[in-house]
């Protein structure tokens, strides 16, 4: 609820290039005390623009979504088959005052009223997380609020906390997005050890170049999910790369072998079945990342397993996990599909915890296109 005596919400006028020093944001003894004070009042502010997608939302208590404001320029992306960096950095900065602004109508909050503000600072698209960052610190040194850099890595497993109360460490699971592919064991909060990578695409880049390939859209995920819904999972037998080797992941032989396979069909003059060739590829990446991380869980000795990151919104890894996780007795979590993709709910909730935990914000923050989870 605002308060009154707030003054009105103002139209955020941030400019492009904004130089904070850290003696603008003056932090004493006393506000750095107030950390860990969080209740179900606290409202954080998060900023997400690792990549394509702008977003601000506030997060009220850790788990009440009042705004998620999400400005995608996937459309301007989508003739080239990929994200063009430049292109998504000038469309954060045109996003960005508007969506703050969306967001505080949303939750008829004000600006004053936030407790800290909460921002993506890697990995990602360093044109893209500039803008961001900008913005937050902008603003954390106007509101005179703490300022939490955020690892998108991290939010992304977070997620899990905005909407399932019984979701917590320890647990392994997997973060498998546009830009990662990382099987994780998390024995406690801010805490990661990286079980397996992967060695060459991460898993939705790999969604994203068959489905390319195949002419079926962008982004590829969505698409070939959609269509692989009217196909066959057994009728075509690709690899199941690197099964049995370890908590690795590799896409590229996967690839060829989908690449192989259209071209051998087309050079015998064969009717190629679009909804089959998805189904088959989507059901090899699926089934090697649901045996590799029960596995993780079993030799970890953890009951709870989460997937995270917009490929966790694909329906058959959901699925598959699902199934697999109670043949385990192990308790499977996955965020909804708009929080599995990139959003900044994830960033505030991530936020909060760390405020809870009485984590030191940092006024320094920097973008860190290459910032690992641990
Ligand atoms: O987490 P995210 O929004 O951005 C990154 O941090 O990279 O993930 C985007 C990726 C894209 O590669 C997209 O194709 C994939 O997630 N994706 C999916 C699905 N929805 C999004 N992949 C498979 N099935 C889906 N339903
Ligand atoms: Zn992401």
């Amino acid at each position: 609820m605002a308060k009154e005596s707030s003054p009105p919400v103002p139209s955020v006028d941030i400019p492009d290039v904004v130089d904070v020093t850290p003696e603008m944001i003056l932090q004493t003894e006393t506000e750095i005390e107030e950390l860990g004070k969080t209740d179900e009042q606290t409202l954080i502010l998060g900023i997400e623009t690792s990549c394509d997608e702008t977003g601000v939302a506030i997060l009220r208590g850790g788990d009440q979504v009042l705004a998620n404001v999400i400005s995608s320029s996937a459309d301007l992306h989508s003739r080239y088959g990929g994200v063009v960096p430049e292109v998504a950095s000038r469309a954060h900065v045109q996003a960005m005052n508007p969506a703050i602004a969306e967001a505080l109508r949303l939750a008829d909050v004000t600006l004053w009223d936030m407790s800290a503000i909460a921002v993506t600072v890697g990995p990602g698209l360093i044109g893209s997380l500039i803008v961001g960052v900008a913005a937050a610190k902008a603003l954390a040194s106007v509101l005179e609020v703490p300022l939490l850099g955020i690892n998108h890595l991290e939010a992304h497993i977070y997620a899990n906390f905005l909407e399932h109360p019984d979701f917590a460490p320890p647990a392994v699971g997997l973060i498998v997005s546009g830009g990662h592919t990382l099987l994780v064991h998390m024995p406690a909060h801010g805490l990661y050890e990286v079980l397996g990578e992967t060695l060459d695409d991460a898993a939705g880049e790999a969604f994203d170049k068959i489905a390319r390939y195949l002419g079926i859209g962008y982004p590829g995920g969505p698409a070939i999910d959609q269509m692989a819904l009217g196909g066959s999972k057994r009728a075509i037998k690709f690899p199941r790369a690197m099964l049995r080797r370890g908590y690795d992941f590799s896409f590229s032989g996967l690839k060829t072998s989908v690449r192989d396979y259209i071209r051998k069909q087309e050079e015998a003059g064969v009717e190629i079945n679009l909804a089959d060739v998805c189904a088959s590829f989507q059901e090899a990446v699926v089934e090697v990342q649901v045996h590799k991380t029960i596995k993780a869980a079993q030799e970890y000795g953890v009951t709870n397993v989460f997937v995270s990151g917009g490929v966790a919104a694909n329906s058959r890894l959901r699925e598959l996990m699902g199934v697999m996780c109670e043949e385990s007795e192990l308790k499977l979590f996955y965020p909804s599909p708009v929080y599995c993709t990139d959003n900044a709910a994830m960033v505030a909730c991530c936020g909060h915890y760390r405020f809870e935990r009485g984590i030191r914000p940092d006024p320094n923050i920097d973008p860190d296109p290459n910032l690992h989870l641990a």
